[in-house]
């Protein structure tokens, strides 16, 4: 198994390089990355050295690059994406070329290539907002952000080579994320490193909003089992089943901190907000796979991590990250509400 990984310097391809690598063997990965500014090259330090390991740093919207990383690999795994909705409204047009274009152009290559699997790694967030029952896989797609909108379109055009070219496509749809290394933009670890610092906690809205959480570990064997079990053509959720109101985590990131709930401000809503995400992940587990990590011990290790890892964290909150801080925070944290 010679398996392309794109995005893998990010939070979960990196986990999942990290899985595969110690779980097989006899598998050999290539992990194509721009190094955009959501990269850590160090999450991957404990396998650098590694000969079964190779990094190299390209755009997968670069035709050339990509089929030369893909030259001898059996499967294709792409995390590769903007991935930050936030970010996305503020302008999309970096997530409509990497997560739209990017996935046609892997897709083009893995065709060529002749790959027995490709698996595009798509999100919850695709089927749009439910108020219902957890979402199943022919569920209609209802993207509402233009992050969401752009990944339904690299989820869609994957499985259209499927059902064109006969690329064997298999799709995965995750829930929420966290876990250590994951990028301090997003919920858990934003409030998790500003709660350390004793910085404010911005909630949107009223803090109500329900998200599906599930450890990045449990991801990756996730996105490992559909890859290896998955039957090509089909789509699998990959969730935590662990639905909880974001005033829940804010409090229990608090709680594991040793923080108080004066940090709290409820601040403007972000634009559109999706109001609750769930899956219903039974089709995966038929394969075998189910979550392990229970979401109150996974908190707890993760708030442990980013306190231990300072070191990986505090330059990244100080670099581009604290431009990107100040234009979607500043004004809102001004207007704050305290608890
Ligand atoms: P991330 O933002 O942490 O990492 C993305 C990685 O992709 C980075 O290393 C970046 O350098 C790389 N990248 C971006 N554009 C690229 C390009 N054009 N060419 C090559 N590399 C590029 O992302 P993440 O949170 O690890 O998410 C990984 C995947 O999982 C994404 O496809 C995302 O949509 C999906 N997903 C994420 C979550 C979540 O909660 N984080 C949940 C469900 C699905
Ligand atoms: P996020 O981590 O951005 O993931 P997604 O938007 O992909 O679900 O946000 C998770 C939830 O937390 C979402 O409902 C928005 C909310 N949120 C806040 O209340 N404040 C914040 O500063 C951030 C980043 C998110």
């Amino acid at each position: 198994m010679q398996l392309l990984v794109t995005g893998g310097a990010g939070f979960i391809g990196s986990h999942f390089i990290r899985l595969v690598l110690a779980e097989h063997p006899e598998a050999r990965v290539v992990n194509l990355d721009k190094l955009t500014y959501a990269a850590s090259p160090a999450n991957l330090a404990s396998v650098e050295d590694d000969p079964r390991y190779r990094f190299v740093q390209g755009d997968i919207t670069d035709a050339a690059v990509v089929a030369e990383a893909m030259a001898g690999c059996t499967h294709v795994v792409n995390f590769a994406a903007e991935s930050h909705v936030d970010r996305s409204i503020h302008g999309a047009v970096d997530f409509i070329t990497t997560d739209v274009l990017g996935t046609w152009v892997l897709c083009d290559a893995a065709r060529s290539a002749g790959v027995d699997r490709y698996l595009q790694v798509s999100t919850d967030e695709v089927y749009g907002s439910t108020e219902g029952r957890p979402f199943q896989e022919d569920d209609p797609l209802r993207p509402s952000s233009p992050y969401s909108a752009s990944k339904a379109g690299g989820d869609l055009q994957a499985l259209a080579y499927m059902h064109t070219h006969g690329l064997p496509v298999v799709v995965t749809r995750g829930s929420n994320t966290y876990g250590p290394n994951q990028y301090p933009e997003k919920l858990i670890p934003l409030f998790v490193t500003n709660a350390l610092d004793g910085e404010p906690l911005p909630v949107y809205g009223d803090g109500r909003q329900v998200r599906d959480w599930i450890h990045a570990e449990d991801h990756a064997r996730g996105i490992l089992t559909a890859l290896l079990e998955g039957v090509p053509g089909e789509v699998y959720n990959v969730g935590g089943s662990n639905e909880r109101e974001n005033i829940w985590i804010t409090r229990q990131v608090l709680e594991l901190v040793g923080a108080g709930d004066d940090l709290i401000r409820y601040v403007a809503d972000r634009p559109g907000h999706d109001f609750r995400y769930a899956l219903d992940s039974s089709k995966l587990m038929a394969l075998g796979w189910s979550p392990r990590i229970d979401l109150a011990e996974g908190l707890a290790s993760t708030v442990q991590w980013y306190r231990d890892r300072r070191d990986w964290w505090e330059p990244i909150k100080s670099g581009e990250f604290r431009e990107f801080y100040q234009r979607q925070y500043e004004e809102r944290l001004h207007a704050a509400v305290r608890s």
